[in-house]
């Protein structure tokens, strides 16, 4: 089934960081020389063409695949427009980046707010997958499974359709567009500690899906065309149902998916519970899970953002708040 292959995230292109002393670098000179602003616009409200301490700039980037490295004095992002399955041709995608000039953030883990504004039509039923904006967790991995003790995340986001940030997730305007995306963590596993950070060597991809949006977005494993949706296993978190679904791909990557049943636009809560029922189903005996990952595994890799498949018109995937904080024992 050519929906198989909507699963998989491939970062086509190492990203490469572009500092925020950089870009006020960029900026400034521009206004010395008399040249009008290069990213879409300084949020400015200090005055004045010097950023302010509390100075908040939007960066802009529409690439294929370039990433944003917003400088922070807690936890360090990348975020990545990273839009591998698109030929260039047709539709596209912006990524907007709200960076703060004295590198604080909320809390010691908040990321910069950010979104994307994208439009694609539907792509090859074998590789519908447009692109895979995300932000990625740096200077954490790779960490051995049995040495994590948390995975917390809190979220909040929007789905809207046009151009800017809506102030809700409505589905009624999101089917009339046919928007097919989904919201998801992605981690890469394998024993070796060098590979688990590699999308495409990695022996093991493990999701946690927060929203699958349109009828053909669904995780390896599942058969959404039966009317019961069946999950090997079920674990509740922050009051979450999230449902068990897993796969080999066909080039051998096993990828397991955690999908909640419903539209998770907020949350806040621990994903350790998710990776740690994995290890204890890999460690039943049970034929089913014997090729699941061991804890001995080495997680290298961790991003979350939305997986854009095809939307008829223009939608914007809101990044208000994220915080992701991995700690170990
Ligand atoms: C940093 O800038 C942000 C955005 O203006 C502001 O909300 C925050 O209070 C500032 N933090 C510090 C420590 O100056
Ligand atoms: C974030 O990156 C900066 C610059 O490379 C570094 O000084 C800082 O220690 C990093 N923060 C964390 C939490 O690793
Ligand atoms: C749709 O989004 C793209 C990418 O962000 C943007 O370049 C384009 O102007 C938008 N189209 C319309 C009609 O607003
Ligand atoms: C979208 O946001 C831009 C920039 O903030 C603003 O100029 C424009 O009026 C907004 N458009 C709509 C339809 O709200
Ligand atoms: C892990 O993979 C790297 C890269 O392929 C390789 O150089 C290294 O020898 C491997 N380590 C082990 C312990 O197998
Ligand atoms: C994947 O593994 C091959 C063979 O060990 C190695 O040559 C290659 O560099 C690896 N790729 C990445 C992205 O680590
Ligand atoms: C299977 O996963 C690997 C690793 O992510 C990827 O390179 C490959 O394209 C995937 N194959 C298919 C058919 O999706
Ligand atoms: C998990 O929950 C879903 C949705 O409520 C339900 O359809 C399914 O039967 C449950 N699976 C198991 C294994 O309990």
């Amino acid at each position: 089934m050519g929906l198989r292959f909507l699963v998989n995230f491939v970062l086509l292109a190492l990203p490469i960081g572009i500092t925020l002393g950089v870009l006020l670098g960029l900026q400034q000179h521009r206004d010395a020389t008399g040249q009008g602003p290069i990213f879409g616009g300084d949020d400015d409200t200090g005055g004045g063409s010097t950023p302010d301490n509390d100075d908040v700039l939007k960066v802009q980037n529409c690439d294929k695949s370039f990433g944003i490295h917003p400088e922070s004095k807690g936890q360090n992002y990348t975020l990545n427009p990273n839009q591998w399955g698109w030929d260039g041709k047709q539709g596209g995608l912006c990524l907007d980046v709200w960076t703060n000039n004295n590198k604080t953030y909320a809390t010691d883990t908040s990321a910069p707010e950010w979104q994307v504004t994208w439009q694609y039509d539907q792509g090859d039923v074998d590789a519908p997958v447009h692109a895979f904006p995300n932000i990625k967790v740096e200077d954490v991995f790779p960490l051995q499974i049995k040495d994590i003790s948390n995975i917390a995340i809190d979220f909040d986001w929007t789905y809207g359709v046009g151009d800017n940030a809506s102030t809700t997730t409505d589905d009624t305007k999101l089917k009339a567009v046919t928007l097919n995306a989904n919201v998801a963590m992605d981690m890469f596993l394998d024993s070796n500690k060098t590979q688990a950070a590699s999308s495409t060597n990695a022996t093991h991809e493990l999701m946690v899906w927060f929203a699958a949006l349109g009828t053909a977005t669904q995780p390896l494993g599942m058969t959404k065309d039966t009317v019961t949706v069946y999950s090997a296993k079920n674990v509740t978190i922050d009051g979450v149902k999230f449902g068990l679904y897993f796969d080999e791909n066909s080039s051998g990557q096993f990828v397991i998916t955690w999908m909640a049943f419903e539209v998770v636009d907020t949350f806040t809560g621990d994903l350790y519970p998710l990776v740690e029922e994995v290890m204890t189903l890999g460690k039943s005996g049970k034929t089913a899970y014997a090729k699941f990952p061991s804890d001995t595994d080495y997680i290298g890799y961790m991003s979350w953002g939305t997986e854009a498949y095809y939307s008829a018109k223009n939608v914007t995937f809101n990044v208000a708040s994220l915080s992701i904080d991995v700690k170990s024992s």
